[in-house]
């Protein structure tokens, strides 16, 4: 459990570095992140390196005992480049090309661009792959922010016609795996696919499906393609790149695959205002951010590069980018970053070390402000830091009892053909998420090939496809098994499968789906379970089975079946339903599920119990009578963490 610091010596003089550095290493901070938007000052023009400055900005944190992240600078290409080759811009759906100005103004598919990259890649870690002071390496920044992952450039053309070649063989296979012949949309070679912008009305599904996991794949490549120098030029340094929140437009695990630590940029009151949040949460946890937002990506990432994650990027007062930009409740800082150590985070990183008083971030807290005094976040960092030391180390988080799973193509199916404006893998998987949590369960967020041994609890909240493999580990895992509506319901190619729904899921269930249902907001459907009405939102489907309900419509059909230890959901419940549901399972799962206080929170790192209060009241901890706290007591303040031994 470290703490580090997003710093751009660039935007400093240099007299001040020696002293930002010294002021790091006193808050307790031991990590330091720099270099990833510097290609203008690292090489100001084509092919002359000025390396001078940052030599002595690594020497002087170096010196300091920091350890370094360099961040690779490819997320913010030079003027002279794009000017250069303006084919290496993005293009947007409209056509439009994506221009110099901000940042990321790259397609992932120029070929061209590639080369520069691996130019520049090339000669940062010549430089400095060696260097004493550089512990890790971050690739890019963000990859698909501002909505760059999906381009529509010539280049992307080009490319995604050749991945159709690899993939299909033969131009028959496409149009079959598309079905082409409706609407006449057969092509008689790959040279005559584009990609799919700018039609009439909506594409093809199928067409659009492979457009996005060409899309995903060119994320995988590009990353890769730096992964490769790197590891090449500075063994033993682990590589990392640091993925978003709710941002699902390439695969993540895909990516984690070729890193050694997967990062996150947590930006919690950001992501209450702008993802996922109902009115009324926004209102309650204007300050603290939603409960279960952080700790959702926290459990997400921890499974995508082999268990090793960080915070590279931890919120430290307002951000400037949300609609509104409210101010952390103080504390709030701190507990934000025992959650993310309380879930298993090697390091929580806090961007950045100082507010910059220019450009687009001017209005954008750091833990200090552009006059070079403290900010709020900065007591909170050395707080943290102190907490630590008194603490000691604590070992990764085990295997949790409870796997949520989720893909990034169930996401891109369900954004594809909604059915129902709205309806979301990702959107079902939260809600899943949030029921889990508020029975005090520990959840690892998984990919269906991850090994389900020792879970007891799998839940599924919305899986399209169902690969008859994963089936079968799902059937043999032994654990009970929540099935969301729409699993199954497609085939990879995106048709319905020929034995209807939940296809290859019929012997562990066997009922056929036969109609589906969308239902807009306010209008539900009533349920019958256990005697007590609960109430089905947003999708509602019809099946044919043998299969006596556990749980029923109005009209006596099903609406919950269990055959053995499968669950399968015909409808998705409202909040207060799903509670029922997720606590009837758990409790026969053995899992003893209590019901936390209204904005606590906990997690089990190395059997110590955390517990995070983001209600704006005191709370009592869910602690057993008699615990001995490490962290903390038996009341939590508003913003307050506590952690005892379990
Ligand atoms: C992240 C990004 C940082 C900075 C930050 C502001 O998305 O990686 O460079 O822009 O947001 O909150």
């Amino acid at each position: 459990m470290k703490l580090g610091v997003c710093y751009y010596p660039e935007h400093w003089p240099e007299e001040w570095w020696a002293d930002d550095a010294r002021a790091m290493t006193e808050m307790g901070i031991s990590w330091v992140r720099i270099g990833e938007f510097a290609w203008s000052r690292i090489e100001p023009e084509p092919g002359r390196f000025d390396w001078g400055w940052l030599d002595r900005a690594m020497e002087t944190l170096h010196a300091a005992g920091l350890c370094i992240v360099v961040g690779t600078p490819t997320a913010t290409p030079p003027k002279w480049l794009v000017d250069r080759d303006p084919s290496m811009l993005a293009v947007d759906r409209a056509g439009r090309p994506r221009k110099f100005g901000s940042r990321r103004h790259y397609c992932f598919s120029s070929e061209s661009y590639r080369a520069e990259c691996a130019r520049i890649v090339t000669a940062i870690a010549e430089r400095y792959g060696k260097h004493p002071g550089v512990g890790a390496w971050q690739t890019d920044n963000e990859y698909g922010c501002h909505d760059t992952t999906l381009s529509y450039s010539d280049a992307a053309a080009r490319r995604f016609r050749s991945w159709l070649a690899r993939r299909y063989n033969d131009i028959a296979s496409l149009n079959r795996a598309w079905g082409g012949v409706f609407w006449s949309q057969e092509y008689r070679s790959f040279d005559e696919v584009d990609p799919p912008n700018l039609a009439v009305t909506e594409v093809n599904p199928s067409h659009q499906l492979d457009y996005n996991r060409f899309a995903s794949d060119e994320v995988v490549s590009f990353n890769k393609l730096q992964v490769d120098i790197l590891r090449k030029l500075s063994p033993g340094r682990d590589i990392i790149h640091n993925f978003m929140g709710f941002y699902t437009e390439f695969d993540h695990h895909e990516v984690g695959r070729d890193l050694d630590i997967a990062a996150w940029d947590s930006y919690p009151l950001g992501f209450l205002e702008q993802f996922l949040s109902t009115a009324a949460e926004k209102a309650r946890y204007l300050r603290q951010g939603h409960p279960d937002i952080a700790a959702f990506h926290h459990d997400l990432y921890r499974g995508c590069a082999g268990g090793r994650w960080w915070v590279m990027e931890q919120q430290p007062g307002p951000v400037n980018w949300a609609n509104y930009n409210p101010a952390p409740l103080p504390g709030m800082v701190r507990a934000w970053t025992w959650e993310a150590f309380a879930h298993g985070a090697e390091v929580v990183s806090y961007f950045r070390w100082r507010q910059v008083p220019f450009a687009q971030e001017q209005m954008h807290a750091g833990l200090h402000l552009p006059d070079r005094s403290e900010d709020i976040g900065a007591a909170e960092a050395r707080r943290v830091a102190r907490e630590i030391a008194v603490f000691g180390q604590l070992k990764p988080c085990a295997k949790a009892k409870v796997a949520l799973v989720f893909t990034y193509e169930s996401d891109w199916m369900t954004q594809i053909q909604p059915q129902g404006r709205g309806y979301r893998a990702l959107r079902a998987t939260f809600e899943m998420y949030c029921a889990l949590r508020t029975l005090g369960m520990d959840v690892d967020v998984v990919s269906p090939s991850a090994d389900l041994s020792g879970y007891v609890l799998i839940v599924v909240p919305s899986l399209l496809h169902v690969e008859e493999s994963f089936a079968v580990r799902l059937a043999h895992s032994g654990a009970l098994v929540l099935l969301g509506p729409r699993a199954g319901s497609k085939t990879r190619d995106f048709h319905i499968p020929d034995n209807l729904p939940p296809s290859t899921l019929q012997d562990l269930m066997p009922l056929q789906v036969t109609r589906v249902e969308s239902l807009r907001p306010g209008v539900a459907c009533d349920v019958l379970f256990e005697g007590e009405r609960f109430h089905g939102t947003a999708w509602r489907e019809h099946v044919r089975t043998e299969l006596k309900p556990l749980a029923t419509f109005d009209d006596g059909s099903g609406a919950w079946f269990v055959n053995g230890k499968i669950h399968y959901l015909t409808l998705w419940p409202d909040a207060e339903f799903l509670a029922r549901i997720v606590t009837h399972l758990s409790s026969k799962a053995g899992l003893e599920p209590v019901v936390l206080p209204e904005g606590v929170r906990t997690s089990t790192r190395d059997g110590v119990r955390f517990a995070i209060n983001y209600a704006p009241e005191a709370r009592r901890t869910p602690a057993p009578p008699g615990a001995t706290y490490v962290l903390g007591g038996a009341i939590l303040e508003p913003a307050g963490v506590a952690a005892w031994r379990a």
